[in-house]
């Protein structure tokens, strides 16, 4: 995929979606064409690329701030009851993407006479309901609330004043963009940012809350490379094992089981395969992440196997995760940061044990491998 990546780069939309995605003005589902590398450059550039990431660092460190005080407080009022993980962490992510897309955690506007809830607005129950692999297409709650978004940033930019925000970025840098395109380019961000993250998190979560041992590991690790300190963004290249944890949660719970499909648009040649111009394929990563002759024990969660010399900690290929080629993930170093130091953060600050019935549920949902159940654990702060 990586080295034939010319012949493969175009995903395929049947003309349905092409219409509600504005002829494709998502960068995820854009053609490999001018339209996808300049949005996908805007995006890289003012959000995800590595000197965007470090402008935006201090809304990390607030989310995981956040995260970690919320759960001291529900301790405080109650040291025995589970906590919910998921409920915690998707309300701090979806306030990190506002801000990073829109300047400020937007939590309603006044559109039209309504006050109109942000988060509800973008998960608005309607047709997409019945079409849950639709999810993704924004609604037109969603479409009112960014004209209205639009039109407040405009009048900031007229008036002199400065956010630093992908929407007041598109609206001076982007000329050429209509309006609706900017809507769907920004809206892109909030989507993509919150699902992945959270599903690799939580099943992160899970594995260790269940394997003392290994939850055990990665906290001496922390200790002897962190000593007191709060782990931070800049420890995680010393921090071998939490790699490692990351990593094969990435292979057990493929946070994008599919690669969603490709067109072919000349012969070309894969993993020894001739695939003639003109064919879909979908490149099944879970599949190969549960390959016995690729993996030994593939059902088993074991973060030993990344610690062996033969894997690269900086090799993002190993399982696939976040695709390859010319259309591989924009926001990999974005969840890395997140997932990474979330992870050490709460394992730092907290020992953490499934709740009663909890150890069976793992069952899963939607096109990201979500657990169907979020995960409830019992927390007791560390010394
Ligand atoms: C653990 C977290 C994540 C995983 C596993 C993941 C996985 C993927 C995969 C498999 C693809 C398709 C790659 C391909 O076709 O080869 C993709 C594309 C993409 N992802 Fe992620 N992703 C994650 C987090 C994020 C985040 C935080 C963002 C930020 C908004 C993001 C933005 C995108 C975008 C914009 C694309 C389209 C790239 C293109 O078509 O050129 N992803 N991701």
């Amino acid at each position: 995929m990586v080295t034939r990546f010319s012949s493969i780069s175009t995903k395929n939309l049947s003309n349905a979606l092409k219409t509600l995605t504005i002829d494709k003005s998502v960068v995820a589902t854009s053609d490999y064409n001018e339209f996808h590398k300049m949005a996908k450059r805007f995006l890289l550039r003012n959000i995800l690329g590595s000197n965007a990431q470090r402008r935006h660092r201090h809304h990390r460190e607030t989310m995981i701030e956040n995260i970690s005080s919320q759960f001291h407080v529900l301790l405080k009022e109650d040291p025995l009851r589970p906590v919910n993980f998921r409920e915690i962490f998707e309300s701090e992510i979806n306030g990190l993407a506002k801000k990073q897309a829109l300047g400020e955690d937007v939590q309603s506007i006044y559109v039209e006479g309504l006050v109109i809830d942000m988060m509800a607005g973008i998960i608005e129950v309607d047709w997409r309901d019945f079409f849950p692999y639709l999810k993704w297409i924004p609604n037109k709650a969603f479409e009112m609330i960014m004209n209205a978004l639009i039109e407040e940033q405009i009048k900031r930019i007229d008036s002199g004043e400065e956010v630093n925000c992908y929407l007041s970025y598109l609206l001076s840098e982007a000329k050429t963009l209509t309006k609706e395109q900017i809507t769907m380019l920004v809206w892109e961000t909030i989507a993509e940012s919150a699902d992945t993250t959270l599903v690799t998190t939580e099943w992160a979560m899970y594995q260790l809350a269940k394997d003392p041992t290994r939850q055990d590991r990665l906290y001496d690790e922390m200790r002897k490379v962190c000593g007191c300190n709060k782990v931070k963004e800049e420890n995680l290249s010393q921090l071998r094992y939490l790699d490692a944890v990351f990593h094969e949660t990435l292979r057990k719970h493929s946070p994008t089981p599919l690669v969603p499909l490709r067109r072919v648009h000349e012969n070309t040649q894969i993993g020894g395969y001739y695939i003639p111009a003109g064919s879909e394929i979908a490149v099944n990563i879970y599949g190969r992440n549960m390959d016995k002759n690729h993996w030994d024990n593939p059902e088993e969660w074991n973060p030993e196997r990344f610690m062996d010399e033969k894997y690269d900690p900086l090799d993002m290929y190993k399982t696939m995760a976040f695709g390859a080629g010319k259309r591989a993930c924009a926001g990999s170093l974005q969840a890395i940061f997140l997932i990474c130091v979330t992870i050490g953060r709460l394992v730092q600050e907290f020992e953490w044990r499934l709740n009663d019935g909890e150890e069976e549920k793992v069952d899963t949902v939607g096109l990201t491998s979500q657990k169907l159940h979020p995960l409830f654990a019992i927390l007791k702060p560390r010394e």
